[in-house]
C-alpha cells in the first residue's frame, strides 16, 4: 500500500493531507508542530481581501510564516471580485497556494456578502474565480460547503463554476451554511462531486481518528483530505493516517512524547507571539494535549489559572510526568 501525491495545479504535494485553515487556531506555531507532523500543504487563517489590500497590520501578522510552513496556501475572503483580484496578486507573494474561502459560516462575514453567502451567488461566483485566476499563476483552490441550507444543496454547480473559471482543485466541508458545525458532515457529497468535477477534490469534515481519514479516503474517492478540529491536541493524527494508508500499524505518543510537542508548541508560540499571549492561547491547546489523560480536569482548572509563563510550564511538565512513561 503507498499514498498517492495530491496533484494542484503546478504543485505535487508529498502526500494527501492538508491542514485546514481555522481562524483563531492554523497561526503559525500551530501550523509549524502540524507540518513536523507530516501534513503536506497548510493554510492562514482566513485573510481580508479589503485588508490585505489595505495593507493592515492585523492581516499582515496572520500571514507571516516560518521557512518550514512550505507549501502555504493562502485563504482569502471577501465578496468584491476586484478587491479578491488585487488581493490575490499581494497574496501570491507571500504563498505558494491561494484559496477562496466560500464557507465562513459566520454572521458578520455572511453580511459583507463573503464566506457561505457567496453559496448564494453563483454568477457572482463566476466572476470572483475568473477574476482571481487571472490574478496569479500558483495554484489556486476554492473551499465551499454543500449549500446555503437542506433546501438549497448547490455544491455540484458551484465546483463546476469553480472549475470552468479556472480552479485548480475544490475543497468541500459536507455541510450546509445553516448547519454551521452541528451533526454530521455528509460525505456522500464528497462522493458526489468527485464523480461530478475533473479537478482534485479534497474533503473536510470529522476526521478525528486515523481511520476516519482513510475511511474518507476510501469511501468518497476523494484526492485529498482536511485535517480540521481533530488535530487539536493530537496531532499524531497526521502521521497516523499516513501510516494506516502503508498498511502500518498506528503509533499513539508516550505521556513523554506529549510533552515535548506540549513544550514545543509553547516555545513556538513563545517565539512568535511572546509570553502574554502565549498564556492565553496556550492554555486551550493544553486542555486538548491533556485529553484522556488521568487527572485531566484537574490539570484543565489548574492551567486555566496560570498568569506567566514560568507557571504554565511548570503546570504542564508535572502534569506529564506524573503520567509516568507507560
Ligand atoms: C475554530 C474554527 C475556525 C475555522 N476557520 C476557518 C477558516 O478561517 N476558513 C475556512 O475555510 N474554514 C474554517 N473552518 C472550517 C474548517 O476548515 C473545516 O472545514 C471544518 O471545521 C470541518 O472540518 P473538521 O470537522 O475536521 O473540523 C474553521 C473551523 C473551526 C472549528
Amino acid at each position: 500500500m503507498s499514498i498517492k501525491p495530491l496533484k494542484i495545479g503546478s504543485l505535487t504535494l508529498k502526500n494527501n493531507i492538508v491542514l485546514a485553515p481555522m481562524a483563531g487556531i492554523t497561526n503559525s506555531p500551530y501550523r509549524q508542530i502540524c507540518v513536523q507532523s507530516g501534513v503536506a500543504l497548510v493554510y492562514s487563517e482566513m485573510v481580508s481581501s479589503n485588508g490585505l489590500i489595505r495593507d493592515g497590520k492585523r492581516t499582515q501578522e496572520l500571514l507571516t510564516r516560518s521557512s518550514t510552513e512550505r507549501p502555504f496556501g493562502v485563504q482569502l475572503f471577501g465578496d468584491d471580485p476586484e478587491v479578491l483580484g488585487q488581493a490575490t496578486e499581494i497574496a501570491s507573494e507571500l504563498g505558494e497556494l491561494i484559496d477562496l474561502n466560500m464557507g465562513c459560516p459566520v454572521k458578520k462575514v455572511i453580511r459583507s456578502g463573503a464566506g457561505s453567502a457567496l453559496l448564494c451567488d453563483p454568477a457572482k461566483v463566476a466572476r470572483i474565480v475568473a477574476t482571481m485566476r487571472r490574478a496569479t499563476t500558483l495554484p489556486f483552490t476554492v473551499k465551499i460547503r454543500s449549500g446555503w441550507n437542506l433546501k438549497q444543496i448547490n455544491f455540484l454547480e458551484i465546483a463546476h463554476i469553480c472549475e470552468l473559471e479556472g480552479a485548480d482543485a475544490v475543497i468541500l466541508h459536507p455541510r450546509t451554511r445553516c448547519q454551521g458545525f452541528g451533526g454530521h458532515s455528509n460525505w456522500d457529497h464528497l462522493a458526489m462531486l468527485k464523480q461530478h468535477i475533473g479537478i482534485p477534490v479534497i474533503g473536510s469534515g470529522d476526521i478525528y481518528t486515523a481511520q476516519d481519514g482513510l475511511d474518507m479516503l476510501n469511501r468518497t474517492g476523494c484526492d485529498g483530505i482536511m485535517i480540521g478540529r481533530g488535530g487539536y491536541g493530537n496531532p499524531w493524527l497526521i502521521d497516523n493516517i499516513l501510516r494506516l494508508q502503508q498498511g502500518q500499524p498506528e503509533q499513539h505518543p508516550t505521556p513523554q512524547q506529549r510533552l515535548a510537542t506540549a513544550l514545543n508548541h509553547i516555545k513556538l508560540y513563545h517565539h512568535h507571539f511572546g509570553s502574554r499571549k502565549t498564556v492565553l492561547d496556550m492554555r486551550k491547546h493544553l486542555c486538548w494535549y491533556s485529553r484522556g489523560m488521568t487527572g485531566a480536569s484537574e490539570f484543565r482548572a489548574d492551567v486555566n489559572q496560570t498568569q506567566d509563563l514560568e507557571s504554565l510550564l511548570g503546570c504542564v511538565t508535572s502534569f506529564f510526568n506524573r503520567q509516568g512513561d507507560k
